[in-house]
């Protein structure tokens, strides 16, 4: 009949790919490259997603260019790792006046008005950084050095990214119930390994004595290890390494006897943000903030969980 072969309205269906606009910080780190793979492959046509990816190359500015075209393109989600925190009132308003969801995804922003965002998902890096001390000091004191005067040298991560400013945090507040530990050196190294290679040639020509680097990821550790051979010194021996991530390459390095401990910060976000943009699409109510679980790997547990490490 004349009825049949109308063609069905245009309106959205449960079978309609769902837009998302995704702007990630960049390609800084493994731990970024695993956390792009697990969005493209879990944002995939076949599992109902179109997915526009930016990369904003570690800058901000990037990231609110690519949120406006994602506004004008007229996403159904949009999706934003965010480089730092501060800074997103303007767009997310804009976001919000077009009446866009927008997931946070990894690290959080800082804005007063918690409306602008729909939900967040990523890791507890304050945690982290207390994680990771309560290692240190139990490491510590094992080698008879626990009550030692000790020097620590801090490498940051992006400065005013969460990641960095939880974990300088969790350090700190975790040192500071041990007197006996001084941060001596702390700079940032962007996260990447050539910058984490340059600082910490730095540090090691500050004259200052270096007994344990806490570098806050996996990549800027393996800069600080190459450093350190450089002028001769034992990584893991000489200097305790303290790391971020856990990362394939960290239990590789764990293995070879130059990294100590790598806390770990969980990259495989996409099937988490799959989830919950079918959610927002279906007018479900998601959890607002959702943290997701982290272990610490110290370097004995490396040979045994490096097979089955996912990234
Ligand atoms: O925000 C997560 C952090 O960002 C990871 O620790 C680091 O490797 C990445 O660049």
């Amino acid at each position: 009949t004349a009825q049949e072969e109308t063609p069905a309205p245009a309106t959205e269906t449960e079978d309609e790919p769902i837009t998302i606009g995704f702007s990630q910080v960049g390609a800084e780190s493994d731990w970024r490259v695993a956390n792009t793979e697990s969005m493209k492959g879990t944002l995939t046509q076949e599992n109902g997603f179109n997915l526009i990816f930016a990369d904003a190359q570690q800058k901000q500015e990037n990231q609110i260019k690519a949120v406006r075209d994602f506004i004008s393109q007229e996403v159904d989600v949009i999706v934003i790792a965010p480089v730092t925190e501060t800074g997103w009132e303007t767009v997310l308003g804009e976001a919000k006046d077009a009446e866009i969801p927008v997931i946070i995804v990894d690290r959080m922003i800082d804005v007063s008005d918690d409306s602008l965002y729909t939900c967040w998902v990523g890791s507890d890096f304050y945690q982290e950084g207390l994680d990771a001390v309560t290692w240190l000091t139990g490491y510590m004191d094992s080698l008879g050095k626990g009550s030692d005067a000790l020097n620590v040298a801090v490498l940051q991560g992006t400065i005013g990214s969460s990641a960095e400013i939880g974990r300088t945090k969790g350090v700190r507040d975790g040192l500071a119930k041990h007197s006996n530990y001084q941060i001596v050196l702390e700079q940032t190294g962007e996260f990447t390994q050539a910058k984490g290679q340059e600082v910490m040639e730095s540090f090691l020509k500050s004259g200052e004595r270096i007994d344990i680097l806490i570098a806050q990821n996996d990549n800027m550790a393996f800069g600080a290890i190459d450093a350190l051979k450089a002028v001769g010194k034992k990584p893991a021996e000489d200097v305790v390494i303290v790391s971020f991530d856990a990362v394939k390459a960290a239990f590789e390095s764990m293995i070879a006897g130059e990294m100590n401990v790598s806390v770990e910060c969980n990259p495989l976000h996409g099937p988490r943000v799959a989830e919950l943009a079918k959610a927002i699409m279906k007018g479900e109510t998601v959890e607002k903030i959702q943290y997701v679980d982290e272990g610490v790997y110290p370097a004995d547990t490396a040979a045994q969980i490096l097979p089955e490490r996912a990234y």
